[in-house]
């Protein structure tokens, strides 16, 4: 008798249906830029793995590389196999984070801390294209009809305003919402989606994107939480990286369809 399990580990998709069946669709019929990757539970002699599928082996790589940087960290899951498009890492058993309090909040800063202190260095603001890029985003959704005309010039205008000197540059989780955190039975919080710890990008990119999606009236309280870390001092830019996450992220709602998610009353609190 041929069975399934004879040529294949079972496997289970970590994405919802819902997820499945728009992705299916959008590969068949749309014209979104790519987005990602299938990603799985594995089970391999009653043993958890995630298996996650990328665009290329290019991108697994540099994520793969990143995850080894951290390994003795523990605060991602621990890389098993990087193979072509592939990455096969540690399922970490878990609960994902809902809400947060101060406790969670110390130890979400202690796991970003170690990411800021890796390597770190100050880039002066001319050698990196963050400011070109926020005004190419600010014109994108002008462009596109999420920014008015008055609302685009003051806030293209406040860009220069707010683009510091010089960024540190290093390692970043930059997706940093909640559901991409677990909370362990040991009590330790690590972050699970792999493909939000990258390289070579402004610390604190991490902390705007959890400004704006969730930090709420915590923000302060983070932020002082995690210069109790010793981290280089992104602080004085926040606004600069708060203002560039905001229209990077609109943009992508629009390149991507998200129209939920396209609220131009985002920038309110920039001008306001
Ligand atoms: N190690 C894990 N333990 C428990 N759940 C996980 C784990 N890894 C992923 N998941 C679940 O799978 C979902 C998608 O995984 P993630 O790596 O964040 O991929 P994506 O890039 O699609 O966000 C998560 O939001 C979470 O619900
Ligand atoms: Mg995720």
């Amino acid at each position: 008798m041929v069975h399934a399990d004879m040529f294949r580990f079972p496997q289970k998709s970590l994405h919802p249906l819902t997820r499945r069946i728009r992705s299916r669709l959008l590969t068949l019929f749309g014209n979104q830029p790519p987005r990602n990757h299938g990603v799985y539970r594995v089970e391999i002699e009653g043993h958890r793995v995630k298996r996650v599928c990328m665009a290329d082996s290019f991108e697994a790589e540099s994520h793969a590389a990143n995850l080894r940087t951290f390994g003795r960290d523990g605060i991602y899951p621990a890389l098993i196999l990087r193979k072509e498009n592939e990455l096969w890492v540690e399922y970490i058993e878990g609960e994902r984070l809902r809400e947060v309090d101060r406790d969670i909040l110390d130890k979400l800063a202690a796991l970003f801390a170690v990411l800021y202190r890796r390597d770190p260095v100050l880039v002066p603001i001319e050698e990196t294209h963050y400011n070109h890029t926020l005004h190419v985003d600010l014109n994108f959704l002008h462009g596109v009809g999420v920014l008015s005309a008055a609302r685009y010039r003051e806030l293209d205008a406040m860009a220069d305003r707010v683009t510091p000197t010089a960024l540190w540059i290093g390692y970043d989780c930059v997706d940093a919402i909640l559901k991409n955190f677990l909370i362990c039975p040991d009590g330790r919080v690590r972050a699970i989606d792999v493909g939000s710890l990258r390289e070579r990008v402004p610390i604190g990119t991490g902390i705007a994107k959890a400004s704006i999606r969730w930090l709420g009236s915590e923000r302060e309280y983070f932020l002082d939480a995690l210069t109790k870390h010793s981290v280089p001092d992104f602080r004085p830019y926040m606004s600069f990286l708060e203002l560039a996450f905001s229209a990077f992220w609109q943009k992508n709602c629009v390149l991507e369809r998200k129209r939920h998610f396209v609220s131009p009353e985002l920038f309110d609190r920039f001008v306001d």
